[in-house]
């Protein structure tokens, strides 16, 4: 059964990917550069582009700037302004810059991981439909453990844990059932809802992939998590970590939060070797640059930067592979879904439970994908009332699949619009903030 869904996927895939082609996309001429500082590995900067860009946040782009291309990736977009993560600092200011992008990849690559499920075996294929509302297996009742593990939360942390009923409910479901939907209005508090379930699965054992769509989101939901576990040995030991890059300096706060943080604790003589021939090769650069110097003298800089680059290069493949142990082993991992679809680390892993936040912007595809990641259970977050996926593509298919979101197909809406009690559902109706 499955496997039609798979064929139906494939196809609405494909007609974006060519509609994604089509309107081209691949170059975008960018203005106003701004370097807003370091995040961890990254050197992040903010554009003005001449268009309005759809890219998917973790899209890989080339940066062209002075003539010269630079790697990085897309961490946010709002309209025309952008946010970059570059593996090389440009300096403070970039006057205009060319971006080269395929925004397809990442189609591509989900497209690749679906044909993939087909073949696992460790592929929950019958909790993805599950989640799509294709079987009509009975619920479990809901269990009456999350008081007790919120209890135990508390004292952890050593101050008490604001909750109301529905979100007591809400966690209960999360912790007994395959399936949940948690719905609500802005403000409901679902992202503090996501936070406390997280913390309480993983009390109770279980390991969690966190995802959203954005960056941004990610980052929301994995601080929302860390105001939990701050105070639990799995937090302590570096084994909740947001992975991607990120642009909330209110994660400063959970130095601890981020794999790259762990990264660096973890191995203080590799970071620190790495930190130096960094600082080398941009000294050299900057010397390089010089107008005055001499055939010779250039010649002699260039074949040093190559020299420290071929030192560099090992030590940083040693680093990416510590960091994906790290990410293989972790209780909890944040990330985006565009990252869980493209990093093996996270796809070829399997975690107990699956938590995606704001899903009605996540392509049903997507959420179908990442609950074959889960063992046990898949709870999703959201407002159907919000803005849904954004896809190009012009056909029934994409209409279906791309333009809709998974509350719509697992027929929460239309419960939520008959009125009637859903026993995979639970509604959050306080709004703290609007
Ligand atoms: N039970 C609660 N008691 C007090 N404040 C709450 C409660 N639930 C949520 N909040 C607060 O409401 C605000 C919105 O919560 P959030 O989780 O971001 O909502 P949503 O994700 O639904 O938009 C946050 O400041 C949060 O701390
Ligand atoms: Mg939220």
């Amino acid at each position: 059964m499955f496997e039609k869904y798979l064929l139906q996927f494939q196809s609405a895939l494909n007609d974006e990917i060519r509609a994604l082609r089509k309107s081209g996309g691949q170059k975008t001429f960018l203005s106003d550069g701004c370097y807003l500082g370091k995040r961890l590995d990254r050197y992040v900067y903010s554009f003005t582009a001449d268009t309005e860009l759809r890219f998917p946040d973790d899209t890989p782009v080339d940066l062209e700037y002075r003539g010269k291309k630079y790697k990085g990736t897309i961490v946010s977009i709002e309209g025309f302004e952008l946010i970059l993560g570059l593996e090389n600092h440009l300096g403070d200011a970039i006057a205009t810059a060319i971006l080269f992008t395929a925004p397809w990849f990442l189609l591509e690559e989900l497209k690749k991981r679906l044909e993939e499920v087909k073949n696992l075996k460790s592929a929950n294929v019958s909790l993805a439909l599950k989640l799509l509302g294709k079987t009509s297996e009975s619920i479990p009742a809901t269990s009456s453990q999350a008081h007790k593990i919120l209890n135990k939360l508390e004292q952890q942390l050593g101050k008490p844990i604001e909750y109301n009923e529905n979100q007591l409910l809400a966690i209960d479901k999360i912790l007994s059932q395959n399936v949940s939907f948690i719905w609500g209005p802005p403000g409901t508090g679902k992202t503090k809802t996501l936070g406390m379930a997280v913390a309480t699965l993983v009390q109770a054992g279980e390991s969690v992939l966190v995802v959203a769509h954005s960056n941004a989101a990610v980052d929301v939901a994995m601080l929302s998590v860390a105001q939990y576990l701050q105070a639990s040995p799995v937090y302590k030991n570096g084994l909740v970590l947001r992975y991607g890059v990120t642009n909330l300096s209110s994660l400063d706060r959970f130095p601890q939060l981020h794999v790259r943080g762990v990264l660096e604790q973890h191995n203080p003589a590799l970071s620190s070797q790495i930190e130096q021939l960094e600082k080398q090769k941009k000294s050299l650069v900057r010397q390089s640059r010089n107008e005055k110097l001499s055939d010779l003298q250039r010649q002699q800089l260039k074949t040093q930067i190559a020299l420290v680059k071929q030192k560099l290069q090992p030590l940083k493949e040693q680093l990416k592979e510590k960091e994906a142990e790290l990410i293989r082993q972790a209780n909890v991992v944040g990330c985006t879904l565009s990252k869980a679809a493209i990093a093996q680390e996270v796809h070829q892993r399997r975690f107990d439970a699956v938590v995606i936040d704001e899903a009605s912007m996540a392509y049903i595809p997507h959420c179908a994908f990442i609950s074959t990641l889960a063992r046990r259970r898949v709870a999703v977050f959201g407002d159907f009332r919000q803005l849904g996926p954004i896809s190009q593509a012009d056909t029934e298919a994409a209409r279906e699949w791309l333009q809709q979101d998974i509350f719509n197909e697992a027929g929460i809406t239309a419960s939520v619009k008959r009125g009637c009690t859903d026993p995979i559902l639970v509604l959050l109706k306080i709004q703290y903030r609007k």
